[in-house]
């Protein structure tokens, strides 16, 4: 049969070419992966106007490894896109927004030897040790994350009514949030008795994304931009 060549029939050929790369297209869209690229999980309380390039700075890599990589990754050849000509996340990019004259517990301080044993525990010695992004935590560190640090702990006039040498020799720890945070940067006072500590249940709803229960206001607010 002879089929006349119409300018129309070309047409609906061309179209009919056009389907399985329009329909790939879909397919790489709704992989897992590659909405991870643009938008790799939830974003912490307070970062909704932090650019992604504030924490993921650019390597020197060319713009065109960046890309080719990035589709690797998001064609689920690849494990990660982190070294995809950006340079991995460290404290100093957060540090850049959040350093404050009066934190209580500077990462600084733990790469001193004797908290050796504490930062095997815990790795304080980096924001990333307690934080990450693209979850739904605040912090993933434990409650009782001060067991690692406060074993020894008499005050000389303690002024709560079950001592804090009580508190550790009872192995207390899931009480320590309920009257101080972990940074000392909300303007909170630590209360005197045990009846007013936070429950350790609303603890655990903070460090996963909810309310603050040490009130909202700051002694030091975050910079917004680098
Ligand atoms: C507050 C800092 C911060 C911001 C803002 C941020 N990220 Fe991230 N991102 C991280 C951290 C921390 C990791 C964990 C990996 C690491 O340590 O490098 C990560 C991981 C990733 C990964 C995956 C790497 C892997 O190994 O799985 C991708 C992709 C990513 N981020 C993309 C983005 C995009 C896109 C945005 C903007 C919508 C963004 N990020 C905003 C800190 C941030
Ligand atoms: C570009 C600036 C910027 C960078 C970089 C940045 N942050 Fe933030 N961050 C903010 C701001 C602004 C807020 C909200 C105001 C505040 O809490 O002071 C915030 C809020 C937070 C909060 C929640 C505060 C709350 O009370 O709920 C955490 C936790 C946090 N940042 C950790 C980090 C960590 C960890 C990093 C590094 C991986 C980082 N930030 C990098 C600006 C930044
Ligand atoms: C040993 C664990 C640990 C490390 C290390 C750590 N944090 Fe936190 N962080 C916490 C805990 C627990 C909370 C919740 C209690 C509180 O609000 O202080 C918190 C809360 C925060 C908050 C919200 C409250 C506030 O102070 O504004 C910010 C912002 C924050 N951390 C930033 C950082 C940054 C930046 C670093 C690195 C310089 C860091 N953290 C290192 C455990 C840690
Ligand atoms: C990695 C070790 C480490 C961890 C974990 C740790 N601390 Fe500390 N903390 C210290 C050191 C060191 C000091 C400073 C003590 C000094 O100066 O004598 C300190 C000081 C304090 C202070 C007194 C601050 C001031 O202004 O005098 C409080 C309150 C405190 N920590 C509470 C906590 C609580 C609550 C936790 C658990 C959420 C915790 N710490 C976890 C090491 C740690
Ligand atoms: C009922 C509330 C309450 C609980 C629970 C509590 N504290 Fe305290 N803590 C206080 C008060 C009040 C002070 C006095 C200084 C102040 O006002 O911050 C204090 C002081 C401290 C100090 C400073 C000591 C100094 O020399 O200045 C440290 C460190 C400390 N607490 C750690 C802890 C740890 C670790 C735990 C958990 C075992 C804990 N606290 C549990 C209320 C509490």
């Amino acid at each position: 049969m002879h089929i006349k060549i119409t300018p129309d029939r070309i047409r609906i050929f061309a179209l009919l070419l056009m389907i399985p790369f329009a329909v790939g297209a879909v397919a790489v869209l709704a992989k897992p992966s590659f909405q991870e690229v643009l938008a790799h999980g939830p974003i912490q309380a307070g970062h909704e106007n932090v650019q992604c390039t504030d924490c993921h700075r650019r390597d020197d890599a060319t713009l065109r490894q960046q890309i080719q990589a990035n589709l690797h990754y998001a064609l689920g050849n690849r494990e990660n896109s982190v070294d995809f000509g950006y340079l991995p996340v460290t404290s100093s990019d957060c540090l850049d927004c959040h350093e404050r004259p009066n934190e209580r517990h500077p990462i600084y301080r733990f790469r001193e030897p004797r908290f050796a044993e504490a930062v095997e525990v815990v790795n304080a010695t980096s924001c990333m040790g307690c934080h990450t992004e693209h979850t739904d935590q605040r912090s993933f560190s434990d409650v009782r994350v001060c067991a690692a640090c406060h074993g020894e702990l008499n005050l000389v006039n303690d002024p709560v009514d079950v001592s804090h040498e009580t508190l550790v020799r009872e192995k207390q720890w899931q009480t320590c949030l309920g009257c101080h945070d972990f940074h000392g940067n909300h303007t909170y006072k630590a209360p005197k008795l045990m009846v007013e500590a936070v429950p350790v249940q609303d603890i655990e709803d903070y460090l996963a994304a909810g309310d603050s229960p040490y009130g909202t206001e700051k002694i030091y607010k975050a910079e917004t931009s680098r």
